[in-house]
């Protein structure tokens, strides 16, 4: 039995060779979740798993496992991310956690070496919910719900098309689900996408908590009118009530709502001329905190103030919630754990909030679940200049293996 070790140029030259699958000229990853680009990543998933001998699976959910079994264990461990991207991301986000989790299988593959609980290395269908979002690992958790399919972040005509192209059947997907007995605990390396361990220097950062969210669309309905004949103060334009809501709605965060981040992500007028005043705006709406309590009164907030600026501009409007994600707490075991791991090699920890969401938000509520962050330069992510020393994410890659080994001891079942 030889040692246990992360092969750093295979590591390296399997993270390339993935960053190419939808490439942008930007340097930058394109693919959304069942896309062209997300298929042949998950093609490359397979092959790359084969390459080293390992099982791949694909669940009813569409995730992709590649699978390490032992004869003596009985539950597995999972280690995943997700290989979709949001449009025109990064090539860190999710991809980062999922080579790194082949490369740990393929490590401890290659050393020999029997551990007491199987290994799973998953890349999870649509975390970035340019569908559903967190649907693969919602659908293995028994998460997932008939009523988060009707509330998509996409239309049902792209859900369906994109379940086509995945080969998937959308009353399968819930089979995907897992009995949580027969599951160890889940592990997940990815890269902060906030600034604060680069801006701190520290190396690894170990998650605490992920964030809740809630989304909404919300529709502005007014009249659709003619931009030069009708006076400025006869409209009802529905694109100016989208444009009053955002703006009043982040003055409202920024002063009162101190532990929560809001966002109009997109914005959408109708018709949509030049020279018609819109009749309809609709707008995606995302607001988080890892306060519960802080994400219901910011809901009401938001509903107040769309019903006080749709009777100030004599428009209607309409909100529909689209996501609930409650914040969640990772395993104080695996915290240990991953600070015990990277300690031993000589690296710096620090507790981290995580806010950002992951699969791992999934997995907290009924197995043991942890999060390794590595430094994200600037803070940059969801955008093509999202960045992280490679450095960092060997370091990563190599606590990400210590702490399976750990956990492995630690949960064998
Ligand atoms: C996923 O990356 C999210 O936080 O939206
Ligand atoms: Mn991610
Ligand atoms: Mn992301």
């Amino acid at each position: 039995m030889t040692r246990v070790k992360i092969d750093t140029s295979r590591f390296k030259s399997d993270f390339d060779s993935l960053a190419t699958i939808g490439a942008t000229n930007d340097g930058g990853v394109h693919r959304p979740a069942l896309g062209p680009d997300h298929l042949k990543a998950r093609q490359w998933f397979t092959q790359r798993a084969q390459r080293d001998g390992l099982t791949v699976n694909v669940d009813s959910a569409g995730n992709h496992s590649a699978v390490l079994l032992f004869p003596e264990a009985e539950k597995a461990l999972l280690l995943g991310s997700h290989l979709d991207s949001v449009p025109y991301g990064g090539k860190y986000d999710g991809a980062l956690g999922v080579v790194a989790a082949l490369e740990v299988l393929s490590a401890i593959k290659a050393s020999g070496r029997s551990l007491g609980v199987n290994l799973e290395a998953v890349d999870f269908t649509d975390e970035e919910g340019t569908l559903v979002g967190a649907l693969g690992s919602e659908a293995m958790a028994g998460e997932l719900t008939p009523e988060r399919l009707c509330n998509l972040r996409c239309s049902r005509e792209e859900f369906v098309e994109a379940l086509k192209r995945g080969d998937l059947k959308e009353e399968s997907l819930f089979q995907a689900r897992r009995n949580p007995d027969t599951l160890a605990g889940y592990l997940e390396l990815h890269i902060e996408q906030g600034p604060w361990l680069h801006d701190n220097r520290i190396d690894i950062g170990v998650v605490t908590s992920i964030v809740g969210s809630r989304s909404f669309r919300i529709s502005f309905n007014g009249r659709p009118d003619h931009a030069g004949t009708t006076p400025m103060t006869n409209r009802a334009d529905a694109g100016l009530g989208a444009c009053a809501f955002n703006l009043a709605l982040n003055d409202i965060v920024v002063k009162q709502f101190h532990d929560c981040v809001a966002t109009v992500g997109g914005m959408e007028f109708k018709p949509g001329a030049f020279n018609i005043i819109p009749g309809q705006a609709s707008l995606c709406l995302e607001f988080r905190s890892r306060d519960k309590d802080s994400l219901e009164k910011l809901k009401a907030g938001v509903i107040n103030l769309a019903n006080d600026v749709a009777r100030h501009r004599g428009l209607d409007v309409s909100l529909e919630e689209v996501a609930v994600w409650d914040p969640v707490h990772m395993s104080p075991d695996i915290q240990r754990i991953i600070n015990t791991s990277a300690s031993n090699l000589g690296l710096s920890t620090a507790s981290i909030a995580s806010a950002a969401g992951h699969d791992a938000q999934s997995f907290a509520p009924i197995i043991p679940t942890g999060m390794i962050f590595i430094p994200s330069i600037g803070g940059i992510s969801h955008s093509p200049q999202e960045f992280s020393k490679w450095r960092d994410c060997v370091n990563g890659a190599k606590v990400l293996l210590n702490a399976t080994l750990a956990a492995a001891e630690s949960l064998r079942g």
